[in-house]
Order: structure tokens, then C-alpha cells, then sequence
């Protein structure tokens, strides 16, 4: 089939304006799997997924349409992620295509993810094609959402298709208008072949499997590719498509999206954004826009039974096999003892990531407070990176310490912005743009980011009713006036607690901090004092009064069903205790300064 005849598009949508829905709908539209198949939404894989309700690794299907001017069009759909932490990969999904869907619930309208990915979709030179979705909802408001488009996005928005993808109304509208508003590939089917990584797997049979958009040239098995970025030689075994069932093909040629096997055993090898091409007759340059992705977010991962590190490190191990981005290291920590210091995309992912460790390997963690990487420059001009606070070198050998800035864009109802951008400033924000938009306002924020992976993501949602939307994404270290913060519990240092904060909050959230684990420590056989400090300064003290026998005692004497109940809570309890020293220490109190103001 000729290129004239393939239309590459990947559909761009806030979380719940319908995607996975209208994926399948045009799957199931196009046959590409029958009822039965169809029951679960089948491109959210995972179990997790389905349950958290969010797309992480993109998928595809290549999908036959035969569209009302009686030809048969080679619609390829390309699955991007939907989350903030996932942006590298979006914009990699979308420099494979030559238009975007983009889904908008039309009860709802534009929010901040939906115009970061459509602005780089348009800096790509995408076509984007709105589509306004759940049109059978009594509050949908088509007029007033196309009018945001239009203010917010920029685009003409006024053939934007109205559709309800639980219904299947208008899905065939917009596989026309996919045929009729996207270009069809344009690609040198002679040049040597240049294919895009646009996302990379481990299968347990065939190793490592490759999405590609073969942009120029021509890719068949025996052909032996060159990974351009990775500089690694391979032989392909295998090419094809999925349907989204897979298919092998004969090959694959320029505009197609398909996959590769190539007997590759490590992800890292077949990097997400690097340039496929034939090592005999290699392109003259890789694609643009390959990025070697780091983490952004780290936090220790602790066993609560010692004797379980080896399982999770095999656990850990496994992880990685299919998630590039995840980082770990062996960590060892004075409280917690041995276990690993884990780097992350962002904190869905941190979660994402504790979540699997603990259902799909029964680990029982002590996850510590997130936190990202500091720039610290030592008296001597040398510069390093610590991404555990407890790490930082003693104050009197350091000239400054640098912490991560990020532009943060959020997109309001005019209504809550008041509380946002109070909000933001006591976050250290500082405002750079504000442009109102329709009944949106746009406000953009120098942060940084060690207030946004705290807790700014779950504050923002509550101070403007879970209107309010975020994007982010790294702008550079700067210096700024930043201490450690220690805990002490009975006046040893718990090293896993220590924290990196302005000095200007440094008192507040010391005060705060101790009176957070005050509640959340258990009451023992003695006294526990909980002491927040800066070096020698102790800012807060707070006293974990000792049981009283009696309580004890009342407690057991009474009636059967109470010590029962008392007695299991004892042993859920224990699951997610720690022993410091002669203090057990729950999980919460690791995660205290995520639950203070
Ligand atoms: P993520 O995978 O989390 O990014 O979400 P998504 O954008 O894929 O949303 P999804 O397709 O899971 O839909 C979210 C919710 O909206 C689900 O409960 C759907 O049943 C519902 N939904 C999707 N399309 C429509 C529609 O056209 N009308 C109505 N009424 N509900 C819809």
C-alpha cells in the first residue's frame, strides 16, 4: 500500500476525557478484535493500569479503514502515555505521527496536561484535530468548550467533531477526519533507513521489543540495524505490526509503525527516541530530539525484615528489565539498614513502582520522603550531586548548595486563582505569566521543585476543587539558602528523616514536623522524645508519652471481640514498623513531612 493510503495519529487527552475508550472504539470500529476481545479495554495492559485508570507504556495498532470514499486506509494509532512524568515519551510518540487527536470532554474542558502535549504536538508541525468527547452527557457544553480550544490552544477549533466514544456516535466522523485534515506520511522509501524508537519492552521470549515509525528507507529480518544513539550492532529477527494482536510482516517500509526483534537482551540498549538505521548503509544523521532521560525523583526503599534485601533486589531487578527509567542503587542507612536508593521519573511513578514491589512481589517497604537531586558547590570548586539529604557534606566545606528549578505551568478556573497563587507563593513560586483565557487562567511559576514533589500536586487539587491542572517540566540548579533538617528520636539522629529546606520555613516545618511524629509514633513503654534540629540547634522537642500499664491492662481485661480486634490491629501495625534503636517507627512517620501544611 502506498504511503498516500497510511495516516500515523496518536491521541492527545487529559486523564478521563475518554481515550482509552475512544481507542478501543476505533479498534473494534476497524476489526481489529472481536466482542469478546474487546470486554477489557485493551490497551491499558496492566492490571495497575486498568485500576489506577492511567496508560503508562504507549501501545499501538496498525488498523484497516475503509472509509466512505470506498478505499482501504492504513490507520496507525500510536498509544502515548498520559501523566505528567511521562512528557520524554509523549513528545516521541508524537514526532512519529503526522496529526493528533485531540480529546476533550466536552463537560468538562482544556486542562493544562492536554495543552502542554498539544503545544508540542504543534511545535512538531502535528496537525491537530479536536474532538469533543462524551457529547451524550446532559452537562456537556460543545459551544463553550470549542471557544476554549480556540482561546487556550490556539487552533481553529470550529469543525472540531463532536463525539461520544462510550456510544460510538461520531467515531466514524473522526476516522474521516483523520483521513481527510492529517497528511499521509512523507518519507524517502530509497534513503537508508531511518526508523524512530517511540518505545522499547522486554518480553520474556524474543528479549527486547522495539516500536518504531520508519520515517525513510526499507527494514526486513537478516538486515543488520545499527542503534544510532546506543551505538550497538544487532541482527533483525523479526519485523511486524500490531493489530493490536501481533503480525509479522515481510517489512517494513517508510511511514509504517511497527515493531522490532532483534535479539537485544537489555532495554538500555534500545533507548526510547534513538535512530534505527542499517549498520551496512547507516543514515548520514539520526533523527532529532533523542534525550538520554534521568531521574527526577529519589527516595529509599527499605525491606521492613532485613532478611528480605535479596528478594528485593531481585525484585528491583526485575523492575528494571521493562522500566528503563527506574534507577536503583544499594543504600545503606544507620535507621533503616540496608536497602536502596531508587531514582524515579516523578512521584506517579515512585508510586507506581512501590505499588508493583508490593502486590506483584509481596514486599513489605519503608519508603522514605521523596526528594530530588541537589547541585552542591564545595569551598575546593568541586561540584557534586546528592540525591539523599542525609548525604550532605558537613556546612562549613560547602559554598553553596543548588537546588532544581522548574517552570510549572497551571491552568485554573478563574474562580480558584486567588488560592493558587497564594498557594504557589508559599510554595517559593515566582510568577513569570498570568493570561486569562476564556473562564481559564494560565499561570506560569519559576518553582522549585523539591516543594512540588512534596506534597504541591494534592494541594493545588484541594484548593481549587480538583480544577486546577499542572505541567512541569526541568529549568536549571540555583543556588539558594537551603539547611538540613534532622529528626532525632531520644536524641539520635534518624538519618532516613533527614530533609533539605529553605531556612526561611526551615523553623515552621521543624515545629511541625516533630508535632506530626508525635502523632504518628506509637505510644511505647517509655518515653520518646522527637527532636527536629539544624546541626546542634534543636528548633522543636515533642514528647511520645509512655502506655500506662492500666490502659494495657483494661484493654485485655475486657471483652473478647475488643482484644481481637485490638490484637490484629497490633499485627497489621507491625507489617510497616521500623525498629530505631529502641523505637518502632511506622511508615506514615517516615512519610510525616508529606502531611504537614
Ligand atoms: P487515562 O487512561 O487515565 O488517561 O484516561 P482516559 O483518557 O483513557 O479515559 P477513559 O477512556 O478511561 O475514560 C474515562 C471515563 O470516562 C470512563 O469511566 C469512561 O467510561 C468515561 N467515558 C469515556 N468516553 C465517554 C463518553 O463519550 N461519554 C461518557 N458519558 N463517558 C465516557
Amino acid at each position: 500500500r502506498s504511503m498516500k493510503h497510511i495516516r500515523n495519529f496518536s491521541i492527545i487527552a487529559h486523564i478521563d476525557h475518554g481515550k482509552s475508550t475512544l481507542a478501543d472504539r476505533i479498534i473494534h470500529l476497524c476489526g481489529g478484535l472481536s466482542d469478546r476481545e474487546m470486554e477489557s479495554q485493551v490497551l491499558d495492559s496492566m492490571d495497575l493500569e486498568r485500576e489506577r485508570g492511567i496508560t503508562i507504556k504507549a501501545q499501538t495498532a496498525a488498523l484497516e479503514y475503509k472509509a466512505r470514499d470506498g478505499q482501504v486506509y492504513q490507520l496507525n494509532l500510536i498509544d502515548t502515555p498520559g501523566h505528567v512524568d511521562f512528557t520524554y515519551e509523549v513528545s516521541r510518540s508524537l514526532a512519529a505521527c503526522e496529526g493528533a487527536l485531540l480529546v476533550v470532554d466536552a463537560s468538562q474542558g482544556v486542562e493544562a496536561q492536554t495543552v502542554a502535549n498539544c503545544y508540542t504536538a504543534i511545535e512538531q508541525g502535528v496537525e491537530v484535530v479536536a474532538v469533543l468527547n462524551k457529547i451524550d452527557l446532559p452537562s456537556a457544553e460543545p459551544e463553550r468548550v470549542i471557544a476554549e480550544i480556540e482561546d487556550i490552544i490556539g487552533i481553529d477549533a470550529q469543525d472540531a467533531v463532536r463525539a461520544s466514544a462510550k456510544s460510538g456516535l461520531g467515531v466514524e466522523d473522526i476516522l474521516d477526519a483523520v483521513i481527510s485534515r492529517i497528511p499521509p506520511p512523507k518519507g524517502n522509501i530509497d534513503a537508508p533507513l531511518k526508523a524512530l524508537i517511540i518505545d522499547s519492552w522486554f518480553d520474556n521470549y524474543v528479549g527486547v521489543v522495539m516500536l518504531v515509525r520508519v520515517v525513510d528507507g526499507v527494514l526486513k529480518p537478516k538486515d543488520k540495524i545499527l542503534l544510532m544513539a546506543s551505538q550497538t550492532t544487532h541482527l533483525c529477527e523479526q519485523v511486524g505490526v500490531f493489530t493490536p494482536k501481533t503480525k509479522a510482516r515481510a517489512q517494513l517500509s517508510a511511514g509504517d509503525v511497527g515493531f522490532i526483534i532483534a535479539g537485544i537482551k537489555e532495554l538500555n540498549s534500545a533507548k526510547v527516541g534513538d535512530t534505527v538505521t542499517l549498520a551496512n548503509n547507516p543514515a548520514a544523521e539520526p533523527l532529532p530530539g533523542f534525550k538520554e532521560i534521568q531521574p527526577q525523583v529519589f527516595a529509599g526503599l527499605y525491606p521492613v525484615e532485613s532478611h528480605d534485601y535479596d528478594a528485593l533486589r531481585d525484585a528491583l531487578e526485575k523492575l528494571k528489565l521493562n522500566d528503563a527509567s527506574l534507577q536503583y542503587e544499594p543504600e545503606t542507612s544507620q535507621a533503616l539498614g540496608f536497602g536502596f536508593r531508587c531514582g524515579f521519573l516523578g512521584l506517579l511513578h515512585l508510586d507506581i513502582v512501590q505499588e508493583r514491589l508490593e502486590r506483584e512481589y509481596d514486599m513489605d517497604l519503608i519508603t522514605t520522603a521523596p526528594t530530588v537531586i541537589y547541585q552542591i558547590l564545595m569551598k575546593d570548586g568541586e561540584v557534586i550531586e546528592i540525591e539523599n539529604p542525609s548525604r550532605l557534606p558537613d556546612l562549613s566545606k560547602i559554598e553553596e548548595i543548588r537546588e532544581p528549578i522548574i517552570n510549572a505551568t497551571i491552568l485554573v478556573p478563574q474562580d480558584y486563582v486567588g488560592a493558587v497563587i497564594t498557594l504557589c507563593t508559599e510554595k517559593r513560586g515566582m510568577q513569570r505569566n498570568m493570561q486569562y483565557m476564556g473562564r481559564q487562567v494560565m499561570l506560569s511559576y519559576e518553582m522549585p521543585m523539591n516543594e512540588v514533589v512534596m506534597d504541591f500536586f494534592d494541594k493545588l487539587k484541594s484548593v481549587s476543587r480538583g480544577y486546577a491542572s499542572l505541567d512541569y517540566e526541568f529549568k536549571e540548579f540555583r543556588a539558594s539558602d537551603l539547611v538540613k533538617l534532622d529528626i532525632l528520636v531520644n536524641s539520635e539522629k534518624v538519618d532516613a528523616l533527614s530533609l533539605i529546606v529553605h531556612r526561611n520555613t526551615s523553623q515552621r516545618r521543624g515545629r511541625e514536623l516533630a508535632a506530626k511524629m508525635r502523632e504518628l509514633i506509637p505510644r511505647q513503654m517509655y518515653d520518646v522524645a522527637v527532636q527536629a534540629a539544624i546541626g546542634a540547634n534543636i528548633l522543636a522537642r515533642e514528647n511520645v508519652k509512655a502506655l500506662r500499664k492500666n490502659v494495657l491492662a483494661k484493654c485485655y481485661g475486657g471483652d473478647i471481640s475488643r482484644k481481637r480486634k485490638l490484637l490484629e490491629k497490633q499485627k497489621a501495625g507491625k507489617k510497616r514498623m521500623k525498629q530505631v534503636g529502641n523505637v518502632e517507627i511506622p511508615q506514615e512517620a517516615f512519610l510525616a513531612i508529606l502531611k504537614i501544611d
